[in-house]
């Protein structure tokens, strides 16, 4: 077990890193666009926020947790998502008192004790974005805008954005009566998990990978039949506002998410590709979410998708970059009397800002100009007996193989000018 990362978890090795930061970097430079700062909030919170917030009764709360009582006692949960976090730091530092609406977006490791497999992790990743203190619809739009802008940046193609209108405590609760109705001569042909669903949350029902393809499950009452006025109508201009600004969508009236804390507009893009795990991102609206957590009522909406399932899908469709950056110069050392000489000029060249390395092993020459080729050096600086002598070091060009002698005086001037 030593040698062995816990199930679930991944190292993000070095020759993956680079298409990990190209995706955070488009990530930050879309959310920089559409004016969305960066918060940062602890890896662990106090269990009750999850409990409270995403909702007992949820997979997420009810099986997938990783808590712990730590050293005092105190119950501590490695967060699942990010959304809980956000609002309790929005109250907490009390952000309500400044202009509104908030937006803020992160990114950073979180935990489900979930069944592993391609796309789904016990320890994942997550970027997400949420808007906190305004309920216009022009706001939901916007969260959608952002994860479907940033996806596109990317170059994924063959999403598919499933959007859907959950209500709100107005209207739910005779959504709620209907599905009860609906269900209550089918309850013996639920799965176990849905009869406990059944008195609890009905809605989620409709949401169950077990019953799902029964064929009672094809007429149960729409949520979006149920909406009241406000719900209707809010949804109505989120719908416009994709119009207007050419999202395609699908709307899909059995759409639920997995957390408890969704109003008004719910939603996912999938990537088909993808499979079991074809959802990249999801999101919604959560206007009770602040007032639940202890905070004023304040309303919110955002979305989170997952930095896997992105790589496996940018993978898929050979859109990651280069595994490695190229370097500027790599020395090779024949012999150990030239390495001083060697480490002093790799040192002035990193100095002025160029990215070199140097030979740190006992090899041949030929192995070392073979790692320079691997290291994608421009140059190779050449440390021969003969050119020490005289105060200076071979200068290859990697590209076409010429060679020129330059005093290791002026190799950083030398590779300066090169450079233009
Ligand atoms: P979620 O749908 O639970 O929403 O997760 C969002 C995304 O995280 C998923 O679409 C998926 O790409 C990724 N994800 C979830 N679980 C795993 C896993 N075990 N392994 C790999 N990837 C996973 C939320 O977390 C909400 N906080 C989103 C939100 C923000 N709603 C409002 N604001």
């Amino acid at each position: 077990m030593l040698t062995v990362a816990p199930r679930g978890t991944k190292d993000i090795l070095p020759g993956m890193i680079n298409g990990w930061r190209y995706v955070e970097n488009v990530m930050r430079e879309v959310c920089r666009e559409f004016n969305y700062q960066e918060i940062r909030t602890p890896i662990f919170e106090h269990t009750e926020l999850f409990q409270r917030g995403i909702g007992d009764g949820t997979d997420v709360v009810d099986k997938e947790m990783y808590t712990f009582n730590d050293r005092s006692g105190r119950s501590v949960t490695l967060r699942p998502e990010n959304t809980a976090s956000v609002v309790r730091s929005f109250v907490e530092n009390k952000l309500y008192a400044e202009p509104m609406p908030l937006k803020v977006y992160y990114m950073g490791p979180m935990f489900r004790y979930d069944r592993p497999q391609a796309g789904r992790m016990r320890q994942f990743h997550q970027f997400g974005a949420e808007a906190i203190g305004s309920e216009s619809p022009v706001v939901d739009a916007e969260t959608i805008l952002l994860a479907v802008t940033v996806l596109k940046r990317l170059g994924l193609k063959e999403l598919k954005l499933k959007i859907n209108s959950v209500g709100c405590p107005n209207c739910r609760p005779q959504h709620r009566k209907l599905l009860q109705d609906y269900f209550r001569p089918h309850l013996a042909e639920l799965c176990e998990d849905c009869q406990s669903r059944f008195d609890r949350s009905p809605l989620r029902i409709l949401d169950c990978k077990v019953d799902h393809d029964k064929p009672f499950m094809a007429g149960a009452p729409k949520i979006t039949d149920s909406l009241c006025d406000e719900c209707h109508d809010h949804f109505e201009t989120v719908k416009k506002l994709l119009d207007e600004a050419s999202v395609e969508y699908e709307v899909d009236s059995t759409l639920v998410r997995g957390l408890d804390y969704y109003t008004k507009t719910a939603y996912e893009i999938q990537y088909s590709p993808l499979g079991a795990q074809s959802a990249v991102g999801g999101g919604g609206r959560y206007d009770g979410l602040v007032e639940e957590l202890g905070g004023p009522s304040t309303p919110g909406v955002g979305f989170a998708m997952g930095f896997e399932r992105i790589i496996l899908a940018l993978e898929n469709q050979g859109l990651l970059p280069e595994t490695k950056d190229a370097i500027d110069v790599f020395a090779v050392v024949p012999d150990a009397a030239a390495q001083a000489d060697a480490f002093k000029t790799v040192m002035a060249l990193r100095d002025a800002g160029f990215s070199c390395d140097m030979n740190q092993i006992d090899r041949s020459m030929k192995a070392q100009m073979k790692q320079a080729d691997r290291d994608r050096a421009r140059f190779a600086l050449i440390f021969g007996e003969d050119e020490r002598q005289r105060g200076a070091v071979m200068v290859r060009n990697m590209a076409d193989s010429s060679q020129q002698e330059v005093k290791l005086s002026e190799v950083v001037s030398y590779i300066k000018k090169a450079e233009v």
